[in-house]
Parts: C-alpha cells; structure tokens; sequence
C-alpha cells in the first residue's frame, strides 16, 4: 500500500510538470485529491488492515495527501499569475487616447421663447397659473360661453374648432383665453397671471399657419386698472423681448372678451417693413390681441365690475420667435430638423 502511495505521488507530480494551466491543474485536483480520487479510495483500503497498519499506513496517506496539496497549491498560483499578467499586458489602458463624447440635447427654440417670455412677466409681477386652469381638453363654457362669445359666433364652427367625440361640448382648445375664466372663478384680485400653453385650430397647414401652436394668455385684475397700464405693461414687454429698436403699433380691434380691444403689430424683420411674403406686403405682423376684460366676463365670474377692472392678453409664440430670429417659415418648428434645431 505504501508502494501504491508512493506511485500516486510521483505520476501526480509528473503530471503537475506537465500541466500548462489554471484547467489541468484542476484535473489534476479531481484526479487525485477529490473524494472520487485515487488517495480517497486507497484510504477507504485502510479498514482491512491491522490496527498497527492502519495508524501507520494512515498516517502515510495523510502525509502524501499534504504533500500532493501543498505543490498543486503553489502550481496554481504560479498559473494564476501568469494567466493574470498576459491578460493585464493585452487590456492595457491608453489613457492618452481621446474621450468619447456624449452628444446632449437642446431645449426646443418654442420652449427657450416661451421660457424668456415668462421671464420678462416675472420681472413685471406675473406668475404661472397653474395648470389645472388652463386644459387644453377644453369645454365650450371655459372657451366660448364665459368669454361672452355669442351664441352664433363663427368661431364656434366645426371649420374653426376640433370637436372631440368624448362629448357634444368637448373641444381641443383654440386659444388659451379659457384660462382667465378659470383663474378668475378660482382666485380674488388681484390677479396678475400668466398661461402659457398649446392651442389647436383646423387650419390649412403653410409657411405661416400651423394646425397646432403655442400662445402665452395674461391676466391682470385689480382696483383701478386702467388702459394705460395695458399700454405699459405690454410696451415694456416689447422693449425687454425685442428691444428698443423695433418698431410695433397698436392698432384698434375686437373681442367678444375685451372693451375696447387692441391688436400689436411688430415691423416684419424679413422685409424691415417693406413688404414681402411673409407679411403679406404689408410690412407688419401681428403678434397679440388684448383688450380691458368685458364688464360682462367680469360679471360672470362674479367679479364686480364697478370695484374691479383689468386687461388680458394673448400672444402667438411662434410669431414672437419668427420675428427675433427671422424665420420664415413656422413648419420649422415642428418638424424636427437638426440643422434647425441646433442654431439655438
Ligand atoms: N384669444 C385671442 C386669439 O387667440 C387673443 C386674445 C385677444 C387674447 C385679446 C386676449 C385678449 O386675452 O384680451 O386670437
């Protein structure tokens, strides 16, 4: 038995020489040393020797099996750092190569226009009104009723509104004139908001019409609010979005919602007023609509009117960027052009 221990050792030694890695060295493992392997079941030969024999014999086998551990142990290691400085040596870092660049994104020209508007209206005491006041799934009472539009009013018209199907009342809103009648139903002057938000309308889609676009609506109720703080207000806005140099007139119009109603016109920066298509020759492009709030929206949201006063407006966004930046066209907007979208 001590022979067949000896011969264990030396072909387990011979084939430790000849192992090339990490993977030989655990065959040689399974081989020898497991519970399935050649010293085990020498050692399971133990129990029909004599006692002497067996402590002697036994203590020989244990004595081998340390041996055989010990040299499979540093074999392994010796494999183990080699096999670890090849893979070092070939994934070499080279930090001198250049980064890799993450290309970012960019906030939408409408959204940066819609961001510097409400700038300038903080400077000049408006806040945001909240969301909820101003849906863009909107009744015909938010959008027509309590804006006195009449009855027959053309705007009401399938040509003008999308009608949704979720009911007889439901429409995707044309202008955010809604949101005043929310806020005032919801808040006591004084009121001094601003909405901005999306509006649909069902348009023959070219250069200067969208079916969908963007308007900032605003509110101002209070004692004493007078046409010359509508004047004020909406000048100084001009000044800080356009400034000084830009011509812009006031022109009379009308609303069913205000009394007396005022159109601004800005020069068309394509033409420096002379006339071109953009303007449709005449030099001048319209960008707001507003007015002294009608004594009878007012009344509706039970405001009195002989306390209470104010002016609201309503501004196309698109219109307002075209201008600052002399774009010609407001398909560019939404139709997601990098070459475009970069410039901003
Ligand atoms: N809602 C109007 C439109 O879409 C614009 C407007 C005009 C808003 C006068 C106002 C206003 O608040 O007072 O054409």
């Amino acid at each position: 038995m001590k022979n067949q221990l000896e011969l264990i050792l030396k072909n387990a030694e011979t084939d430790l020489e000849k192992a090339q890695s990490i993977n030989d060295i655990e065959e040689i493992k399974l081989k020898y040393l497991s519970r399935k392997g050649e010293l085990n079941s020498i050692k399971k030969n133990l129990k029909d020797l004599s006692d002497e024999d067996k402590r002697v014999v036994g203590a020989f086998a244990n004595e081998i099996a340390q041996k055989l551990e010990t040299e499979v142990k540093s074999k392994y290691e010796e494999f183990y750092k080699k096999e670890l400085d090849e893979k070092l040596k070939c994934e070499k870092i080279d930090v001198t190569l250049p980064g890799k660049s993450i290309p970012m994104g960019k906030i939408h020209p409408i959204t940066q226009t819609i961001n510097e508007i409400t700038e300038i209206f903080h400077t000049l005491g408006f806040t945001v009104a909240p969301d909820k006041n101003s849906p863009e799934v909107e009744t015909e009472y938010y959008h027509f009723d309590g804006l006195n539009f009449p009855k027959d009013h053309p705007a009401r018209d399938m040509q003008d509104t999308f009608y949704t199907t979720l009911a007889p009342n439901v429409i995707l809103r044309g202008q955010t004139s809604g949101a005043q009648v929310r806020v005032m139903e919801e808040m006591k002057p004084p009121i001094r908001i601003i909405a901005p938000g999306r509006v649909y309308r069902n348009e023959n889609v070219n250069s200067r019409k969208n079916n969908f676009f963007h308007q900032i609506e605003g509110l101002y109720v209070d004692k004493n609010v007078s046409f010359s703080d509508l004047k004020g207000i909406l000048n100084e806005f001009l000044r800080l979005y356009f400034g000084a140099s830009r011509p812009t007139r006031f022109r009379s119009s009308f609303f069913p919602f205000t009394e007396p109603s005022v159109e601004i016109d800005v020069q068309c920066i394509m033409c420096q007023g002379k006339g071109c298509r953009t303007c449709s020759g005449t030099g001048w492009l319209e960008i707001l609509g507003a007015g002294m709030v009608d004594v009878n929206v007012l009344k509706g949201v039970g405001i009195d009117p002989e306390v209470y006063s104010g002016f609201a407006f309503g501004m196309g966004v698109e219109r307002l960027a075209m201008l600052k930046y002399a774009i010609d066209d407001i398909r560019l907007f939404f139709n997601n052009d990098e070459r475009f979208l970069k410039q901003f």
